[in-house]
């Protein structure tokens, strides 16, 4: 035994992060709520070219001149906040400051934010945060660990080009910043249900090491707000101290985007989406996925215990596309008739099959059929099934059971988007 090793302090990373009751309890409601809106809003919606734009080739000092002239006209957080509330989404999550630097809230620690820095005067985030909680729905806060434009930022792999002095590389200032910023967003706009924090992997762990001092960021969070939420899409098993664990454009377990391949762990899952192809509004980006894709695709997140986090670019004028709006309203529709197999349930007892998936409540078991290729679906499950009937309509489904699972016999092929069929299980 090392003499008075006793004595020394516990590393942070070391100390086990108990979750509250107030965190476990936000856990369980985030996991119930199954879908969330996505929102990219920044002066780089200016120049409709996505939210990495400036990180493409322009000098900061001219990209931060679009600030001056930011006039978002349209801009209205409760049509915002009525649009998502009638696409069934249950929460919303809002960038507040992204790798651009630019603040979308009143903060004190520089005039480079939508209050001090632009024509608009206005605090986008408290009008959201306002209009949100009018509507019953939860806000969580995007929050850039990096940034392309500060000089103490600790230069990283991105940003190389935006002309800023990055010798100057302060950490411990720059840390303090990101620490008044987040208490700012945990003490001026009520109840936060998570901080979303993403530009971890710009200091890749095993080629520069770099210490993010995030147990200390994520204590205080807890601290401001017992009932936060700490997300990071930082692509890794989650860290101690996290509460949800965040997929980038990937259902858990897939990795078709490049950005996965992390274990999936026990904690409440989120999968990231966009409706098209950018985050941030892209004029040329008008390959939104249809109503039926997104549909499928949240199914297929409920199937496997997640939510989905779809994202929406606002335009530069303060409007949500029209496209997008139209989305909405169809998922909406859909949500209406269907959203009791989809929120409050856990994921699929069994892997998910060419035709679709499942979810469960209790002793209902909801099959997802997707894309049937005939009238007869296998499941590959021993379920002891009591009774099956179709969701929408109530009328029985003939089903038989062999030790191979359950197969269920439909009168035809389905055609719809989702065509559900209600299980009950015996206990
Ligand atoms: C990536 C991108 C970022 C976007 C985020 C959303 O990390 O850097 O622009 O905000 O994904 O998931």
């Amino acid at each position: 035994m090392i003499l008075g090793a006793a004595l020394l302090p516990l590393p942070m990373a070391a100390e086990k992060y108990v979750p509250s009751a107030e965190v476990m309890k936000s856990r369980e409601e985030f996991a119930n709520d199954r879908f969330g809106i996505f929102l990219h809003w920044g002066i780089y919606s200016m120049f409709g070219q996505g939210e990495w734009y400036l990180n493409y080739g322009p000098l900061h000092s001219e990209y931060s001149k679009a600030a001056k002239g930011f006039y978002p006209a349209d801009f209205d957080a409760g049509e915002w906040a009525d649009a998502i509330k009638d696409s069934g989404a249950k929460y919303i999550c809002f960038t507040t400051r992204h790798h651009d630097g630019f603040s979308m809230f009143h903060t004190a620690q520089n005039d480079y934010n939508i209050v001090d820095g632009t024509p608009f005067k206005r605090d986008v985030l408290k009008e959201l945060a306002d209009s949100c909680a009018d509507r019953g729905l939860k806000l969580h806060l995007y929050y850039s660990h990096l940034d392309w434009g500060r000089q103490d930022y600790p230069q990283g792999r991105t940003g190389h080009t935006t002309g800023r002095d990055s010798t100057v590389n302060d950490w411990k200032s720059y840390y303090k910043f990101m620490n008044s910023q987040l208490t700012e967003l945990l003490t001026n706009y009520g109840p936060i249900r998570a901080i979303w924090f993403d530009g971890w992997w710009d200091h890749d762990e095993d080629k520069t090491p770099f210490d993010w001092e995030l147990p200390e960021q994520y204590a205080l969070i807890h601290r401001l707000q017992p009932g936060c939420l700490v997300g990071n899409n930082h692509h890794q098993t989650p860290f101690e101290g996290e509460d949800i664990q965040i997929f980038e454009r990937d259902v858990p377990g897939e990795n078709t985007a490049g950005l996965s391949g992390q274990e999936v762990s026990k904690l409440p899952l989120e999968t990231c989406q966009t409706m098209n192809g950018m985050w941030g509004y892209k004029v040329v980006d008008t390959n939104y996925k249809d109503t039926p894709a997104l549909i499928r695709y949240l199914v297929k997140t409920a199937g496997l215990g997640a939510n989905l986090l779809l994202n929406i670019g606002p335009q530069p004028d303060g409007e949500l596309p029209a496209t997008a709006l139209e989305r909405l309203r169809d998922m909406g529709k859909w949500l209406r008739e269907n959203g009791e197999t989809i929120y409050g349930t856990e994921g699929s007892p069994f892997a998910a099959q060419n035709w679709g998936t499942a979810t469960r409540k209790g002793d209902r078991l909801f099959i997802h059929i997707l894309n049937a290729e005939g009238t007869d679906i296998h499941i590959p499950a021993a379920l002891k099934v009591k009774a099956a009937k179709e969701f929408a309509s109530g009328s029985k489904v003939k089903f038989s059971s062999d030790k191979n699972g359950v197969t269920l016999h439909l009168a035809q092929k389905p055609e719809a988007i989702d065509h559900i069929v209600e299980l009950t299980l015996k206990k």
